[in-house]
């Protein structure tokens, strides 16, 4: 008996010299376990008189009741200890700083195309677009650009195939438009044009924005009033006017050259024209009802002026110092 109230003691040192859930075990297996000092003293209870056995059975047991609760709370502390241990060591400090990161923003040329569908829209234009592969037919001949014709070579085409090309102009979204909808007409469409062509003022890639009006009586003030209070609200200038000088196009008739007041000076930001009966007639639109004026504006242009940028290539060289001001 003596031998199981010291057993008690040296449950007590051994628990509590533990720190691990699995030495746990080992130490319990070594008082607990089958050949361990309490299962010892239970065999010996056969040797004892039938009166001795029942109260040093209960002792025995009361003993190892109390070497199993001591476990379980060492059990319970070294868990609670290991789990404290973890959260230290996962600790965040919410109060360092955030890694830095970069922030992308909106291309000047993606900026100019939002600013001007705004300005469009609020005076009643829709904006719409069409695919960057073209076909002969709503690139050049819808356009009243027959093959052959000369005009053909004012625009130094991509060809895709012999009967595809990378558009030279957004004017065959008027075509595609029209195609599909009945006048009144009002809307743009801007987008990348593409051309055989690279210096400081020439991308072989580029924007257009294109515009149409097909109603029963628009004529060419109508047009330069449009064209010319679109500037106006887009140059945030008033005072902005803007001048027609004549001009070919194979689409319009009569053409011009659109110039705006600049510096004391004029500049070319465009053509125009009146729709001609040709194109009507090719998407059945009965010219002798309706008309119609047409312009195609520069996209880059307005961005460089706007901005004051002076090298077209900067648009395209994906040069973050000059992107990043925007
Ligand atoms: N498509 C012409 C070009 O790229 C620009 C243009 C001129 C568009 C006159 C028009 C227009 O709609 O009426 O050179």
């Amino acid at each position: 008996m003596d031998n199981l109230d010291q057993l008690i003691e040296q449950a007590k040192t051994d628990f509590l010299g533990c720190f691990k859930l699995s030495e746990l075990d080992h130490i319990k297996a070594r008082f607990l376990g089958k050949s361990g000092p309490i299962a010892e003293a239970m065999k010996t209870l056969s040797l004892l008189s039938a009166e001795e056995r029942p109260k040093k059975g209960a002792e025995i047991n009361q003993i190892k009741r109390q070497i199993e609760d001591l476990l379980n709370i060492r059990k319970e502390e070294i868990i609670s200890a290991e789990l404290n241990k973890r959260l230290e060591e996962e600790k965040i400090d919410i109060t360092l700083p955030s890694r830095k990161f970069e922030k992308g923003s909106l291309h000047p040329v993606v900026n100019t195309i939002s600013s001007i569908s705004k300005i469009f829209h609020s005076i009643g234009f829709d904006v719409t677009d069409g695919p960057e592969i073209e076909d002969d037919f709503h690139n050049f001949t819808a356009l009243n650009i027959p093959e052959s014709h000369p005009a053909r070579a004012m625009h130094d085409t991509f060809y895709i195939n012999k009967n595809y090309v990378l558009r030279t102009h957004t004017s065959p979204v008027q075509i595609r438009y029209m195609e599909n909808n009945a006048p009144p007409i009002q809307i743009i469409s801007p987008g990348r044009v593409y051309r055989v062509d690279s210096d400081a003022t020439h991308s072989p890639m580029f924007h257009q924005v294109e515009g149409l009006m097909i109603n029963k009586d628009v004529n060419f003030s109508n047009l330069k009033g449009i064209v010319q209070s679109f500037l106006q609200k887009y140059f945030e200038d008033e005072k902005l006017t803007i001048r027609f000088r004549p001009s070919y196009f194979p689409f319009t008739e009569p053409s011009a050259e659109i110039d705006m007041s600049w510096n004391g000076g004029w500049l070319e930001i465009g053509g125009c024209g009146m729709v001609h009966p040709n194109v009507l007639k090719h998407v059945n639109i009965n010219p002798e009802e309706f008309q119609g004026f047409a312009f195609g504006l520069g996209v880059e242009r307005l961005t460089m002026l706007k901005y004051g940028i002076d090298d077209l290539r900067h648009f395209f060289n994906h040069d973050l110092r000059f992107l990043e001001q925007f």
